[in-house]
């Protein structure tokens, strides 16, 4: 569905990804994980075409991806949730939420969509009034990614969605991911927390400076030595 094949990029002078070649597949929950700086975000950034690669290909459905603008990548069906929601504060949570329907002409279809995410986070529905800008931190993360879903995209990529929620609400905002996911929404996820990042989903990708240092099934990941001593904090006994 998603093909990213041999793609460099990164900011001006500054290259960040080396021949990152990754894939999703259509129905697939994906995740990137990372140390900071890895060039986790920048990939999602170059997928969404905010940045434009400096080579390689970027295959989306049946079209070549990497030459298009951001509103176009979001018509094809890719939708990014940034770690900050890039939200109005200014708005209210209805409106932003409508904002990121945009592309969709249909009223109906914009409805439904609403209804459909003030399903999955009632508390939203309880205050659509109420300005994004006085939302707590998790009440943000839940729009954000709500706002996400209302262009009824084919695929999430989504940005640390756990960065600095209390534990009890990043169980939350899993559990809703991965309803998603068995609904049908194909996902790539960023994650920090590469132990609930490997349990929660069906492949995974380790980006170290820049470049792809391992893949393959989360569930063999996390009997990988490498990703043991690296990112779970296991150490195994000689
Ligand atoms: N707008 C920018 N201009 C210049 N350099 C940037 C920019 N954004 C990111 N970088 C650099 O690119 C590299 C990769 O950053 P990126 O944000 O992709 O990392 P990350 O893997 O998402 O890290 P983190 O886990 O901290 O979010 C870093 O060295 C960063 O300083
Ligand atoms: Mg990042």
């Amino acid at each position: 569905m998603l093909e990213l094949k041999n793609v460099n990029a990164g900011y001006g002078e500054l290259q960040v990804l080396y021949n990152i070649s990754l894939k999703v597949e259509e129905g697939e929950f994906i995740s990137l994980v990372g140390p900071n700086g890895a060039g986790k975000t920048t990939t999602l950034r170059t997928i969404s075409g905010i940045i434009k690669p400096i080579s390689g290909e970027i295959d989306f459905l049946d079209n070549k991806i990497e030459t298009f603008t951001p509103q176009q990548i979001t018509r094809q069906g890719v939708s990014f949730v940034t770690e900050d929601g890039c939200l109005f504060p200014g708005m209210s949570i209805k409106d932003n939420l409508e904002m990121g329907a945009y592309i969709i002409k249909d009223k109906e279809k914009k409805q439904e969509n609403l209804e459909y995410v003030f399903n999955l986070f009632p508390r939203l529905a309880e205050r659509k009034k109420q300005l994004a800008g006085t939302l707590s931190g998790g009440e943000r993360k839940m729009l954000s990614i709500a706002r996400g879903l209302m262009s009824n995209p084919q695929v999430l990529l989504v940005d640390e969605p756990s960065l600095g929620l209390a534990p009890q609400l990043v169980s939350k905002v899993f559990e809703t991911l991965k309803r998603l996911n068995d609904e049908g929404v194909t996902i790539l996820l960023v994650e920090q927390n590469v132990n609930t990042a490997l349990k929660l989903t069906d492949r995974t990708y380790v980006l170290e400076q820049g470049e792809i240092a391992l893949s393959g099934s989360s569930r063999d990941l996390l009997q990988d030595d490498h990703v043991k001593n690296s990112y779970l904090g296991i150490r195994e006994r000689e």
